[in-house]
């Protein structure tokens, strides 16, 4: 989806803060059922303010270069459409912890690529991660008094499901120095969005020994785990991290970079049994349930491996033009082990003036701010662009220099 059609989809007035003013005629009382609701709690939509640079490069004569945000341009595999379709008649209700072929197939998947062993009975399909990222603190029945805890530079979502849930939000590499309200759940993505920092097993295995001490869960969103390049990433579920026990361990997997099926809302959730069986209990309760056509579209992507490893050489093709245009042009890249992104800086701009002076050839970034205030210096520039529009970024910034 291109930015524009992204941030306007997404950033549609919702609630007190910034939509109130909107729908309350001037002078009424805003603190109103409207000014009470959830939305109330979150933060404007970061995108929001990429929008004069977004206008910008749009206007470049050979036209934008979005890498801005990490939507999948390449088509959804045939092998994936093909199971889509013939599961278009499906006129009952879908089974919430999923069929037993999709369980199977996350099961395998996870065996076969990473080595980790899970039975598909603690294998939960999800309508896509981010809904589940938003939303487990709120099912894991975190609430005022609580803390989740999140990477110092992090996707945003992990932020918004500590305030959905109002709990407090505590951004830290380190969960277990946190002072304050106890660490009910803990934040891991590796490979990192935005940075593409790849945690080691022995990090992961100290904060899983940590979090099994503390009783807090410890939630390992792992949406690039097979976009390793640099490095190889591990799941938190793997013996090497966790020994022979998943116990309060979650980790959460997306199939939309896998696979190009973010159109699709396609993810599952694996790990402590418990865990996982009250997840579905609730889940069962409150209806968040994969639509039948995309949970056989899910099993057929997971029981295949050529489309990914496709959709890695692409990625890995992208990078490697990418990467040193923009090195050349004075932005030094750091971390970017894995992942889709390159997290790069430039010494004589803040992220904010990397985005217009990029803005000005036509590319669209976005700045490491919208991850948190340590990202202050640096840009986020996704690969998820066409072979064809990389190129050409990669032309202009050749030009720079
Ligand atoms: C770190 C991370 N987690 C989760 C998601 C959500 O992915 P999806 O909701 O498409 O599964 C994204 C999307 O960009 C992401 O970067």
């Amino acid at each position: 989806m291109p930015v524009a059609d992204a941030a306007a989809a997404d950033s549609r007035p919702i609630g007190p803060r910034r939509g109130v003013r909107g729908v309350v005629p001037p002078g009424a009382d805003t603190a109103g059922p409207a000014a009470r609701t959830l939305a109330s709690r979150l933060p404007g939509f970061p995108w929001d303010r990429l929008g004069s640079a977004a206008a910008t490069a749009a206007a470049h004569p050979d036209g934008i270069a979005d890498l801005s945000i990490g939507t999948p341009v390449d088509p959804v595999p045939a092998v994936i459409q093909d199971a889509l379709k013939a599961a278009a008649d499906s006129p009952g209700y879908p089974l919430t912890r999923g069929t037993r072929a999709l369980r199977a197939a996350a099961a395998g998947w996870l065996a076969r690529r990473h080595g980790v062993s899970v039975s598909p009975d603690d294998v939960l399909p999800v309508i896509g991660t981010k809904e589940l990222i938003a939303w487990l603190p709120t099912l894991l029945g975190c609430g005022p008094g609580d803390a989740v805890s999140f990477p110092a530079l992090a996707y945003p979502t992990y932020d918004i499901g500590a305030r959905l849930a109002g709990a407090r939000a505590v951004a830290t590499d380190e969960p277990e120095r946190t002072d304050g309200a106890p660490v009910r759940l803990a934040w891991l993505n590796s490979p990192s969005n935005p940075t593409g920092w790849v945690l080691a097993p022995a990090r992961m295995r100290d904060l899983a020994c940590w979090a099994r001490a503390a009783g807090a869960v410890l939630a390992s969103d792992e949406c690039y785990l097979d976009l390793g390049f640099d490095a190889t990433p591990v799941s938190v579920l793997h013996p090497q991290v966790c020994g022979p026990s998943h116990d309060g361990l979650l980790a959460v997997f997306s199939l939309s970079k896998r696979s190009n099926l973010a159109g699709y809302r396609a993810g599952f959730v694996a790990g402590d049994p418990a865990l996982v069986a009250a997840l579905l209990e609730v889940r069962k309760h409150a209806g968040m349930i994969v639509p039948a056509p995309v949970q056989a579209a899910m099993t057929a992507a997971l029981g295949d491996d050529g489309h990914a490893d496709e959709q890695h050489a692409r990625y890995a093709r992208r990078r490697g033009v990418l990467r040193p245009a923009l090195e050349q042009a004075g932005w030094s890249v750091t971390h970017s082990q894995a992942g889709l992104y390159l997290w790069a800086a430039h010494p004589n701009c803040d992220c904010w003036e990397s985005v217009r002076v990029l803005s000005d050839l036509g590319i669209l970034v976005s700045p490491g701010e919208f991850y948190g205030p340590a990202g202050v210096s640096h840009i986020r520039v996704a690969l998820t662009a066409t072979d064809e529009r990389i190129a050409a970024a990669a032309a202009r910034l050749r030009a720079l220099r």
